[in-house]
């Protein structure tokens, strides 16, 4: 067993968000004061009396750069054990080894098209069973609970659709059955919704995402609420090794810097825009927590302090969806999202392209749909561009 003890360094004082993003993670006395923590890019550590190891033995194991990230994700989420891992799949991968062959999972049915596979191939060889419930309908989730299930999966808002499930209420239902309760908390980021403080039990972060914020690197993290569960999962992530490499934890950090202010600066943008495609003629649909007609609204703002910078829209064919892609000249065309960069994504051959087009389509989710992770260009030349590429489409 490892110390969990070491996960977390306390803080005399209470702080907010802004100064926590600033200054978490690493004791700066312990590096000669250094504003910014050194990159250990070391594998292993001499060890002056065989017989008692010092705190640090071989970097899969513990890394000075890695643990102070683990620290750091901790103190944002608030919980007890933080985990930097190799990316965001491979956190919540080694989150579902926590469960044994037999046991079964209640996962959201539009949760990221990468942990669908890996639940329904790797997972499901492996004995795990896995029931994909729209989390919503919490009747459903209640009705889909048997014997056998250990934990309620979820993420909200859910991609891309961004439809809303209600975080208090699932961690209720969760432990009134004495499951855990785990999110996927990618799109919202740290900065604003932190669902252990709504009773969940383990957070995940694609750290690719809003935390690295610079579409530069692959990265995942994972926070337990309680000691307990960071041993366990402490164990999967030594004995199976997918860990972030110290250069990574380092860009990591430094990332969580401006969070907030790359947070901000983007969903203002991204309701901006919500509110000008939502008046164009081209545009069928938006999805946007933001938006006042945006179904879950409500439930999204008592666990949420912002929409986040994630919009959804529908144009009126695939074939007009396809040639505003080909058209836009700011916006990179790509898979992911949450980077400084405007980026935009074709659901359809992207993130869902594994799930078949039945179930795809039943989600909402079709040709038409284009996924768009606001970034922090100006928004009067984003609509200039939009619109030339709406008049080609
Ligand atoms: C919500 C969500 N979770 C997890 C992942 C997987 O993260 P990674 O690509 O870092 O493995 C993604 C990737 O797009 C995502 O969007």
């Amino acid at each position: 067993m490892v110390d969990c003890t070491i996960c977390r360094t306390e803080k005399s004082v209470k702080v907010d968000i802004e100064t926590k993003l600033i200054h978490s993670g690493f004791d700066r006395n312990l590096y000669h004061g250094a504003s910014s923590l050194p990159i250990f890019q070391i594998s292993t550590y001499h060890q002056k009396d065989p017989e008692c190891l010092g705190e640090y033995g071989y970097s899969r194991c513990n890394n000075p750069t890695r643990q102070a990230l683990e620290n750091a994700i901790a103190e944002l989420e608030g919980g007890q054990c933080g985990f930097a891992f190799a990316s965001g799949i491979a956190a919540i991968s080694s989150v579902f080894m926590l469960f044994q062959p037999g046991d079964h999972l209640i996962v959201s049915n539009d949760v990221y098209g990468g942990t669908h596979q890996v639940l329904t191939t790797v997972f499901k060889q492996w004995g795990l069973k896995t029931s994909f419930v729209d989390s919503t309908d919490l009747a459903a989730i209640q009705k889909a609970i048997t014997p056998q299930t250990k934990a309620i999966f979820v993420e909200t808002p859910s991609n891309p659709i961004l439809k809303i499930t209600d975080l208090a209420a699932i961690a209720e239902i969760a432990h009134s059955h004495k499951l855990y309760a785990l999110t996927d908390n990618t799109f919202m980021s740290p900065f604003l919704q932190n669902p252990l403080e709504l009773g969940f039990d383990i957070v995940i972060h694609s750290a690719t995402k809003y935390i690295c914020g610079h579409s530069d690197v692959v990265a995942g993290l994972a926070v337990t609420k309680d000691a307990e569960l960071g041993k366990r999962l402490r164990n999967i992530q030594i004995a199976f090794g997918a860990i972030l490499g110290p250069h990574d934890s380092w860009l990591a950090l430094r990332g969580i810097k401006t969070l907030g202010v790359r947070m901000r600066a983007q969903q203002e943008n991204a309701g901006k825009m919500a509110q000008w495609l939502s008046e164009q003629q081209k545009v069928k649909k938006v999805y946007y927590p933001g938006l006042k007609t945006h179904p879950g609204r409500e439930i999204h703002f008592k666990q949420a302090k912002g929409g986040g910078a994630v919009i959804s829209f529908e144009l009126e064919s695939t074939k007009g969806a396809v040639n505003f892609l080909r058209s836009v000249k700011i916006p990179l065309v790509a898979v992911s999202l949450g980077g400084v960069e405007s980026i935009l994504s074709y659901p359809v051959t992207m993130s869902h392209a594994l799930m078949p087009r039945l179930e795809r389509e039943e989600r909402g989710i079709n040709g038409a749909l284009v996924r768009f992770s606001v970034g922090m260009e100006s928004t009067e030349d984003m609509m200039k561009d939009f619109s030339q590429a709406f008049s080609n489409s």
